[in-house]
């Protein structure tokens, strides 16, 4: 028997010398019990699966390095953060990305119409950093309260199983927050043509931190080295036809072929504070920063360049979470940002273990010492201090001891009472969808009116007449357009009342800034900032 041809064993290390039959009283059974192989072989696969993630379960994953240019524009990145990841040029940080759609269970179509998700881990010297982002800078919702209703109106209805638009409708037009990232989702900008050929955004709103302490608000941006390309519906529907896959695909075989898919990371940043002065609030996750005033700089560049060996254990089992942050990062005081926060080391430890920071994909590169023990899956003890007796700190005898502190570090002050509060400079949620609607080229203008249209066809009038109120006012011809074509009685859907639970439009706002970007403006511009390899 050659190298390659490796005899099969069992997973106790037993030589396996019949892989096709049952153990079986002659050759017609019955089969027996203690058939030992076969139990174990069956019962293991009865326990291949662990249940998908309950959002973006539909992904694929690649390996690969950042490498950071060490400065921020003309400054050192050290003014801004002492993050090493970021501060260090001339290194390059192991990486493993998983690209994903949201709504879709695991198997479903890579051509849906939904925001991408974009999540990055990188395996620093200083332990593990995640950015988990998604395509759209935007996002649906600005508090986390309402996350597990959103996720429930976009997925199928609990009774049929079935897809309704009216669900999502239902749910948006009472919720005009949603609108601006609404408008990106429904125009070609929410059926990228490939993960690719994609931008990414880490969408909420971080610190970093300097070796002064000082503190600043930064958003993150990944814009691919390929051109941006977005499909249409008729587009997305032939590709559908022939491969629910062709994301996954396209990044495979890209990677095999070596033709390597890389990112500049860019950011936005702001003194840490919260900037009365500026219209939107620097938390909410609804807007976007204008590039006018906070131009996206570049600071390093991802490539991607090896896929996993094994999908299961590397892209199904890797654990993406907001909390994991490196020293020099904090978090922000974005409400989104803190209910993430719990629930993805809460829903890993639910989906994969509690020891699921012990696998390979998820483990940091840098030292692990804790005196965390034990759980189901342990596959090994946190190297401990010289006394492996002592698993507790505080200690005398050996054990493990805590890290110098800083002398100098950030401290956030905070004062204010106690309450169940919406932000309240996020007044004209209207005015950043409509100037997302009026930056779009005529096609993408004409796709996105297309798609709202058909979907309000299927809704009840009561939903479609306040869709079309709240698109009226975000801009006055997408409220008559979208009327128009799905046949609702615009006169009749702005005599409604303004949302109970919301101040509606903002009456005295200024016209459309002129610096609000097209996004057609960040299609392929990521050259010259990203060197060749
Ligand atoms: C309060 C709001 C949110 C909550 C509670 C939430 C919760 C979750 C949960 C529970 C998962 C499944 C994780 C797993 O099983 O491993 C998930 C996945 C994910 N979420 Fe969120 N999410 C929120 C908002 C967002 C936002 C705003 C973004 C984009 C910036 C985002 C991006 C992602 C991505 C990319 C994944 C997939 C990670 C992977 O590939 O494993 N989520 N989210």
């Amino acid at each position: 028997m050659s190298e390659e041809q490796r005899p099969l064993t069992t997973r106790q290390g037993h030589p396996l010398s019949d892989n096709q039959n049952l153990r079986t009283v002659g050759e017609r059974g019955p089969a027996t019990l203690e058939n030992y192989p076969f139990i174990e072989k069956i019962t293991h696969f009865d326990r291949e699966r662990i249940p998908e993630r309950v959002v973006h379960a539909r992904g694929t994953g690649a390996h690969g390095y950042f490498e950071a240019y060490g400065n921020v524009g003309d400054e050192p990145a050290t003014t801004y953060t002492r993050a090493k990841v970021i501060t260090e040029s001339g290194y390059r940080t192991p990486v493993f990305v998983r690209f994903s759609t949201v709504v879709g269970s695991k198997g479903s179509p890579e051509t849906a119409r939904d925001p991408r998700g974009f999540a990055v881990k990188f395996y620093t010297k200083d332990g593990n950093w995640d950015l988990v982002g998604n395509n759209l800078p935007v996002f649906f919702i600005r508090d986390a309260m309402k996350f597990p209703d959103m996720v429930h109106a976009f997925k199928p209805d609990p009774v049929t199983n079935a897809e309704e638009p009216w669900r999502f409708y239902d749910f948006v037009s009472n919720s005009p927050e949603s609108l601006h990232m609404i408008t990106w989702v429904k125009s070609p900008w929410g059926i990228p043509a490939s993960y690719r050929e994609m931008i990414g955004s880490g969408v909420n709103t971080y610190k970093w931190i300097n070796d002064q302490g000082a503190a600043f608000l930064v958003k993150y941006h990944w814009v691919p080295k390929l051109p941006v390309r977005n499909l249409t519906a008729a587009q997305a529907a032939e590709v559908q036809a022939k491969d629910v896959g062709h994301a996954t695909r396209d990044l495979y075989d890209a990677i095999e072929r070596g033709d390597f898919p890389s990112w500049e990371l860019r950011v936005q940043l702001m003194p840490d504070g919260e900037h009365p002065e500026l219209s939107f609030d620097p938390l909410d996750d609804t807007k976007t920063w204008p590039e006018d005033q906070f131009p996206k700089v570049p600071v390093g560049y991802m490539v991607l360049n090896r896929n996993p060996e094994n999908v299961f254990a590397e892209t199904e089992q890797a654990a993406f979470g907001t909390g994991v942050l490196v020293d020099g990062m904090d978090f922000s005081d974005d409400k989104m940002l803190l209910g993430r926060t719990l629930s993805y080391s809460d829903t890993h430890r639910h989906r994969v273990g509690p020891n699921y920071l012990q696998l390979p994909i998820n483990t940091s590169h840098a030292p692990v010492h804790t005196n965390q023990r034990d759980g189901a899956m342990t596959a090994f003890v946190d190297a401990s201090g010289k006394n492996p007796h002592v698993n507790y700190e505080p200690s005398v005898m050996g054990g493990l001891s805590e890290a110098p502190k800083r002398e100098r570090d950030y401290a956030e002050t905070v004062q204010g009472s106690l309450v169940r509060q919406p932000l309240s400079r996020t007044i004209d949620d209207y005015k950043a969808a409509g100037d997302r609607y009026r930056s779009f080229e005529a096609w993408e203008r004409e796709e996105l009116l297309s798609n709202i249209s058909n979907d309000l066809r299927s809704c009840s009038p009561e939903i479609a007449l306040r869709m079309v109120w709240h698109l009226y006012h975000c801009d006055e011809d997408y409220g008559t357009q979208i009327a128009r074509r799905a046949g609702v009685d615009l006169q009749k859907a702005l005599k409604l009342p303004p949302l109970r639970h919301h101040p509606g439009p903002n009456k005295n706002r200024e016209p459309a800034a002129p610096g609000i970007p097209s996004p057609t403006t960040i299609r392929g511009t990521v050259e010259p900032g990203v060197p060749a390899h």
